[in-house]
């Protein structure tokens, strides 16, 4: 992070504004919002600051900016003149006192900066860029603005007035999490967005009455967190992972996913590779089983999609035996996001009337697989963890009567930034692959919809 994000307590504080132009101006409004005590020094006062004197308390001396009127009383410091050597004088003396200081449009002179605010009172969001993109700061605030409406501030008004009593009635912290989180995503939040905050306030004392001390239940979300980018999550995927405690996670989840938890949840990587197992499944099994009885929401995060070569059932089936609820949220799989992302279509009409989803993993060295059906033609196969044994993929299809010029295609870290696809046929690929540079994970796709990459490639 280039600039620490906080928020400044400026009620009653000393400020200094140099400058009353407009831009002064909108500076000075924002400063008498958050309650400080403005003082405003410019030679010349503009209509907008001289219209402001009626509506804000602000002291307005109409002089040259000196040295000494940059005493050490003044928390910070705004310059918002068009005169260079003033600005530069306001950042040294600023700089030398210690006192925070901004030069509008001046980040190389400014010790802080003002976000774009999105203010829902007492509810605040602030967006910066750090002074690189303020336009962008500024569209992604009319983003945000439109997600938060204006009731947020009742409803933050209505969470401030029972956070005393929620503490003091419900002893559990997390039980406590999970009661503000019903109250502020469910049927007491949309009474305050329609404006009845009377009726929400009943209903959220009766809430409170309600509540039992217990230590809460906890539960597990199996959570699909798809092939790699991370906006490909679904919503109910992203809602779960921002309220589970902890978060398990394989090899294949990305960084950016894990981003997207709740900041403060445990995080526990039990991630598989080839070869390398960093927990058994059945550790794994027990670990989630275990985390949920202790009273966590346990979010399960896997690559793709659970069910889809992904162990989920396994996963379930102890969580069943055990009595522990659960949810399971599909994501999208492999041979879903790579085929789109590289352009081919699975089941293009023209080229196939069925695909198939196969595990090329190797057993004894081999891999075993019904090849006769495989090599059936007018159909699709995908081929997940195939890489190793691909040579022995190929063959085996030719064996079993598929052309030799069958077209196949190798997806890298399909949908990702760093995707690559590289496009052979069943005789050729091992041995252009051979000698490349390739790292997982890799998805194999065989049938004549391949040739289509051609055409309709459209991400890269
Ligand atoms: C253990 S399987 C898990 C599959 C996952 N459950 C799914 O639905 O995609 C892992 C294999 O999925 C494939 N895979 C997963 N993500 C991929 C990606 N972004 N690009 C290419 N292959 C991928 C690779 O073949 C990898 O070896």
């Amino acid at each position: 992070m280039d600039y620490l994000p906080i928020f400044v307590n400026l009620k009653e504080q000393p400020c200094l504004v140099v400058g009353a132009g407009d831009v002064a101006a909108r500076k000075i409004d924002c400063l008498a919002r958050a309650g400080a005590k403005i003082t405003v020094i410019a030679e010349q006062i503009s209509p907008a600051v001289t219209t402001m004197q009626t509506t804000h308390t602000i002291n307005v001396l109409q002089k040259t900016f000196t040295l000494e009127d940059l005493t050490s009383d003044f928390r910070l410091v705004v310059s918002a003149t068009n005169d260079e050597a003033t600005n530069r004088l306001v950042a040294k003396v600023a700089e030398q006192q210690k006192i925070l200081v901004n030069v509008v449009d001046q980040p190389e002179l400014c010790s802080f900066i003002f976000p774009a605010i999105i203010d829902r009172s007492p509810l605040i969001a602030a967006v910066s860029s750090g002074g690189a993109a303020p336009v962008l700061a500024r569209l992604l605030r009319a983003k945000i603005e439109s997600i938060i409406p204006p009731a947020y501030g009742k409803l933050t008004e209505l969470a401030s007035k029972f956070r005393k009593p929620v503490q003091q009635h419900i002893q559990h912290p997390k039980q406590r999490r999970i009661f503000w989180e019903q109250v502020l995503q469910g049927g007491i939040a949309e009474l305050v967005f329609a404006g009845k905050t009377e009726q929400a306030e009943q209903q959220l004392q009766q809430k409170l009455a309600e509540q039992e001390n217990t230590i809460p239940i906890g539960e597990v979300y199996l959570i699909g967190a798809g092939p790699g980018a991370a906006d490909l999550l679904t919503f109910r995927a992203l809602r779960l992972l921002q309220q589970a405690d902890v978060v398990v996670y394989d090899r294949l989840v990305s960084p950016e996913i894990l981003d997207l938890a709740r900041r403060d949840s445990e995080r526990i990587y039990v991630g598989k590779q080839r070869k390398h197992h960093t927990l058994p499944q059945e550790s794994i099994n027990t670990l989630l089983a275990d985390l949920a009885k202790s009273g966590k929401r346990v979010a399960r995060l896997k690559g793709g999609d659970p069910f889809i070569f992904g162990r989920g059932g396994e996963e379930i089936e102890t969580l069943m035996q055990q009595g522990i609820h659960f949810q399971v949220v599909p994501g999208i799989t492999a041979a879903s996001g790579c085929a789109t992302y590289a352009g081919i279509p699975l089941t293009h009409r023209d080229h196939a009337q069925s695909c198939t989803f196969v595990t090329g993993h190797l057993k004894n060295d081999t891999v075993h697989l019904n090849w006769t059906q495989l090599a059936a033609p007018n159909q699709t196969i995908v081929i997940y963890m195939g890489l190793v044994g691909i040579e022995k993929i190929c063959q085996a299809l030719i064996a079993h009567g598929s052309p030799e010029n069958l077209p196949i295609a190798l997806v890298q870290q399909g949908t990702t930034q760093h995707q690559r696809v590289i496009i052979g046929t069943l005789a050729s690929l091992p041995a252009q692959i051979a000698t490349l540079d390739i790292t997982p994970p890799t998805l194999i796709i065989i049938g004549t919809v391949v040739s289509l990459h051609e055409k309709l490639h459209w991400f890269e």
